[in-house]
C-alpha cells in the first residue's frame, strides 16, 4: 500500500447514547487516525463506519439493527470494501447475536477493548471473517488511548471514571461497561491542560457514577471528586467545571461544600433519583430513600443558593403502583426542577427486574404523560425565570443568524445575543430578554465596551 492510501481513508462514526459515548467515538477517531483514517459526515463510500450504540432501553438497541441494515446496502455499493465495526453497550452485550443477525458485520468491539481497534482491523484484513473483543480487559483503556487530538472547542467532556458496581435492578451499564474503575488525577490534570490550551473554557467530568470517583492522586493517595475538582480549578483558563452523572448515595458532604467554595464549579447538578416511592427505590436497588434526595437538595441550596438541579426517572418500573406513582409526583412538586429525563420503564436482557411481572403499557404511558407535563411546566418557569436577570454567559460561537452569537448560562442554557463581534471564549454579563422553550434571548450589557 502507498502513502496516498494511506492518507485517504474514510472514517463515519455514528454515536447513539450517553456523554460517554460521544467521547469514546472521539477518542476512537483519535486512535485510528495514525492508521491514515480522517473522519468524513456521511457513510457513503467511506472505508470504515462505526456504529457506537447504547443498549440502555429497548428502543435504544432496536435502532442498532435498522441503521445496520442501511449500512449494508452502501457496502454492497463499495463492492463490500466497507468495513463496518459495531461499539458500545449494544456491542458489548449483545455480540454474538449481532454477528447472527447482521453477518455483513466486521467487527464487534466493547467499550474497554477501543484501544485495539489497529489491532482488530489488521485482523480483519488478514480475512479470517469477523472478529469480537468483548472481553474486560486487565489493561486500563485509558493507558493506552490517546489524549484528545484535535481541539475539543468551549465546552468540551473529560471522562474520569467509568463503569458501575451499583446493579439497579433495571440497568445494563454494570453489565456493558464492566466494574467501577477511575481514571489517575496525573492523566486527568494533563489532558484538561491540553484541551485549555487549545481554546477549552468548560469541562464537563464525565463518569457512569462520577461522584464516586477515587482515583489515584500524585501523592500517592485515593482522591475524592472535590479534590481533584479544586486541583482542577487551579487550571489558568480553566474557566467553569461540570460533573455527570451523580449517584445520590455518593453525594458527600465534601462534595457539597465545593459547590460553596470552588468559584468554577457551577451551580447545576444532574442528580438521577429515578422515583419518590421508598418501596420502589428499594426494589430498584438504588441504596437510598426519597427523604436522602430531600436532604441533598436542601443541603446544596443552604450552601448555594442558586443551585439548581435536572435529574432522571423511571415510570413503572415492577411494582410501581398508583400511590408510588402520586409519591414521585409529590416529590417532583416539592423539588422543582431546572430540566429532567422521564422514561418508560423497559425490560433489559439479563436484568433483575425484567423478569418480574411488568405493569401495563397504558398505565406507564398515562403516568408518564402526566409527570412530563409537570416536568415540562417546571423547566418552562425555571427559564422564565431567568427573564430580567443579568447573568455570565460563556460564548461557543456564532448563532444560526448573522450579527449573533451563541453561549450557555451558568445552567447551561443556550443563549443568543446579537453582538458586533465575535466572543468565543469569553465570558460576559448577559441581560436575559426573552425565554424560549429551549434557549434564552439576550443583550450583552458591556456592548460599548467591546465594540470599542
Ligand atoms: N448512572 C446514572 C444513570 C445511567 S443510565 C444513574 O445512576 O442514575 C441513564 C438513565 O437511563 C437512568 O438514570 C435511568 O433513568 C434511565 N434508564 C436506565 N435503565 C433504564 C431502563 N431499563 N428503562 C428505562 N429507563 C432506564
Ligand atoms: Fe445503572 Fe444504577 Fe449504575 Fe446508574 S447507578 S449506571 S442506574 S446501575
Ligand atoms: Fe447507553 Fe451504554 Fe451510555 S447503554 S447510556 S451508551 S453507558
Amino acid at each position: 500500500m502507498n502513502v496516498t492510501d494511506r492518507n485517504t481513508r474514510r472514517l463515519h462514526i455514528v454515536t447513539h447514547g450517553c456523554q460517554m459515548n460521544v467521547y469514546d467515538s472521539a477518542r476512537m477517531a483519535d486512535v485510528l487516525a495514525p492508521l491514515g483514517y480522517s473522519t468524513v459526515d456521511s457513510p457513503e463510500g467511506a472505508d470504515m463506519v462505526i456504529m457506537n450504540t447504547c443498549h440502555i432501553r429497548e428502543r435504544a438497541a432496536e435502532k442498532v439493527f435498522s441503521a445496520l441494515g442501511r449500512l449494508r446496502d452502501l457496502k454492497e455499493a463499495t463492492g463490500n470494501r466497507m468495513m463496518i465495526a459495531v461499539t458500545g453497550c449494544v456491542a458489548q452485550a449483545e455480540g454474538d447475536i449481532l454477528l447472527k443477525r447482521a453477518p455483513y458485520v466486521d467487527m464487534v468491539v466493547g467499550p474497554q477493548a477501543y484501544h485495539r481497534l489497529p489491532e482488530l482491523i489488521a485482523q480483519v484484513h488478514r480475512g479470517k471473517g469477523a472478529v469480537i473483543d468483548t472481553d474486560f480487559p486487565v489493561e486500563k483503556k485509558f493507558d493506552f488511548l490517546p489524549d484528545a487530538a484535535a481541539p475539543q472547542g468551549v465546552i468540551a467532556n473529560l471522562t474520569i471514571q467509568e463503569g458501575c458496581d451499583k446493579f439497579c435492578s433495571f440497568c445494563v451499564v454494570p453489565y456493558t461497561r464492566g466494574a467501577e474503575a477511575s481514571r489517575p488525577v496525573a492523566g486527568i490534570v494533563a489532558e484538561a491542560r491540553r484541551m485549555v490550551a487549545q481554546g477549552t473554557r468548560e469541562i464537563a467530568l464525565l463518569g457512569q457514577n462520577v461522584n464516586a470517583y477515587h482515583g489515584e492522586g500524585p501523592d500517592g493517595r485515593i482522591w475524592s471528586l472535590a479534590r481533584l475538582l479544586s486541583e482542577l480549578a487551579e487550571i489558568p483558563g480553566l474557566s467553569r467545571l461540570r460533573y455527570t452523572t451523580s449517584h445520590p448515595s455518593d453525594m458527600t458532604e465534601e462534595l457539597i461544600l465545593a459547590h460553596r467554595d470552588n468559584p468554577a464549579l457551577m451551580p447545576f447538578l444532574h442528580l438521577p433519583v429515578q422515583s419518590g416511592s421508598d418501596k420502589i427505590l428499594a426494589a430498584m436497588n438504588r441504596k437510598h430513600k426519597a427523604d436522602d434526595f430531600r436532604r441533598i437538595v436542601a443541603r446544596l441550596r443552604e450552601v448555594r443558593p442558586d443551585m439548581a438541579f435536572t435529574s432522571d426517572f423511571i415510570i413503572g418500573h415492577p411494582g410501581e403502583s398508583d400511590a408510588d406513582f402520586a409519591a414521585t409526583m409529590a416529590l417532583v412538586r416539592e423539588t422543582g426542577f431546572a430540566l429532567a429525563y422521564s422514561f418508560n420503564y423497559s425490560p433489559r436482557p439479563g436484568t433483575p427486574a425484567a423478569g418480574l411481572a411488568q405493569i401495563a403499557d397504558e398505565v406507564k404511558n398515562a403516568r408518564l404523560y402526566e409527570l412530563q407535563a409537570e416536568l415540562r411546566r417546571q423547566q418552562d418557569a425555571f427559564n422564565a425565570a431567568t427573564v430580567g436577570l443579568n447573568t455570565p454567559v460563556l460564548f461557543t460561537g456564532l448563532g444560526r443568524h448573522p450579527g449573533q452569537i451563541a453561549g450557555r448560562s451558568l445552567y447551561a442554557q443556550p443563549v443568543v445575543v446579537d453582538s458586533p463581534v465575535e466572543l468565543t471564549g469569553e465570558i460576559h454579563a448577559v441581560k436575559i430578554t426573552q425565554a424560549n422553550p429551549n434557549s434564552l434571548l439576550g443583550t450583552l450589557l458591556d456592548k460599548e465596551k467591546i465594540a470599542a
